[in-house]
């Protein structure tokens, strides 16, 4: 009988290195009000989003990936030619094959590196450091770059009273390598389809074309606030129990930025000490979905908010319903 041979990988991962892309167009709450009959003061109190990033033209999801992934890669002290995978979390990219992150791999000059897209909305990113984890330790891959990337303003009604002000862009990456100690906790992470309603677009691409109307994102803004803030410290929490530490133990905790009441809520509710910095990027960035907890990291990072060893919980959420929570060790 021919035995095929399994190759192991590395006994351990971690991300060893964060980047990040911000738009050059900043949006400030004056300038969206109007449209959604709201006032900067009700964006503020209800969302804590103060501005966010609207990409221009040029600001494409691969011109925004190919900025973010050089700054991990730099700051990992990688060439593009030792990443071996790419995997590319995002639902705004609008073509749907090929994937973009094979054009992403090859203007980064990897060689030949397998390159897929994924799509788990808002949790795109933290399903992607997970799989990325697994496949330096099953053997498939030794460097994974996982990327972050929206244009959510491309699928954004602006004059919906529910969105209008939420959603924003940006891409956010990270470079996941071998390690000899555990660095990437394991990953709790699910969906609920039977709720896949709350967070959807409007129609799908056949029928807008039909109707010439764009299939823009539409939201129960209430229900999805309400399980986002009760049902997510549950999966922190879960997220820290099976990494073996308790919330005592973190230096960093870096939810998806979906709602500075959200962020407040989980922290409350899973009882993060005061010592630990929480990522409040949403003020200036809004919701930037797969991008939004490399942005949130990297900016922490860049500000010395989060230094290199320190211990982070990342907790992401959103369209699906969809969830993953992991800790990992900061670059
Ligand atoms: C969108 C969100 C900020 C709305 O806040 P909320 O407290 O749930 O607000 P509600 O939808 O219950 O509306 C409350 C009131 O504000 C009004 N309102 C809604 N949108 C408004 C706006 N943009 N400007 C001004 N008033 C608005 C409503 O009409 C309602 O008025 P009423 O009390 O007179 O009926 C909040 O639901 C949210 O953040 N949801 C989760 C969003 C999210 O994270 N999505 C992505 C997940 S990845």
């Amino acid at each position: 009988m021919v035995t095929i041979s399994a190759p192991r990988g590395a006994d351990h991962a971690r991300i060893l290195g964060v980047g990040g892309y911000r738009p050059s167009r900043v949006i400030p709450n004056a300038e969206i009000v109007d449209a959604i009959d709201s006032s900067d003061e009700w964006i503020r109190t209800r969302s804590g989003i103060v501005e966010r990033r609207w990409a221009t033209p040029e600001e494409t999801v691969q011109m925004m990936s190919v900025a973010a992934a050089r700054k991990a890669l730099e700051r990992a002290g990688l060439e593009a030619r030792q990443i071996d995978c790419v995997i590319v979390a995002t639902v705004s990219h609008f073509i749907q094959t090929p994937s973009v992150a094979t054009t992403i791999a090859s203007e980064l000059g990897t060689e030949n590196a397998a390159a897929f897209d994924i799509s788990a909305a808002c949790a795109g990113f933290c399903h992607g450091i997970s799989m990325a984890a697994d496949f330096i330790r099953g053997g498939s891959a030794r460097h994974v770059l996982v990327i972050g990337v929206e244009r959510l303003s491309d699928l954004t009604d602006v004059t919906d009273r529910g969105t209008a002000f939420i959603f924003a862009d940006g891409a956010g990456a990270a470079v996941v390598g071998p390690s000899d100690t555990p660095a990437i906790g394991p990953v709790v992470w699910g969906s609920e389809g039977d709720r896949a309603d709350l967070i959807t677009q409007k129609a799908d691409w056949r029928d807008a074309l039909e109707s010439g109307e764009t299939p823009y994102l539409t939201m129960n803004g209430n229900p999805v606030f309400r399980w986002a803030s009760f049902a997510m410290a549950k999966i922190g929490q879960e997220a820290l129990d099976r990494a073996g530490i308790t919330a005592d133990d973190l230096d960093c905790f870096v939810p998806h930025q979906a709602n500075m009441r959200i962020i407040d809520a989980l922290a409350r509710s899973m009882k993060i000490p005061d010592h630990v910095t929480i990522a409040r990027d949403i003020a200036e960035m809004g919701n930037t979905s797969a991008a939004s907890i490399p942005l949130a990291l990297d900016r922490m990072i860049d500000e010395g908010q989060a230094k290199s060893g320190d211990v982070a919980l990342f907790i992401a959420f959103g369209a699906g319903l969809v969830y993953a929570a992991q800790v990992v060790v900061v670059p």
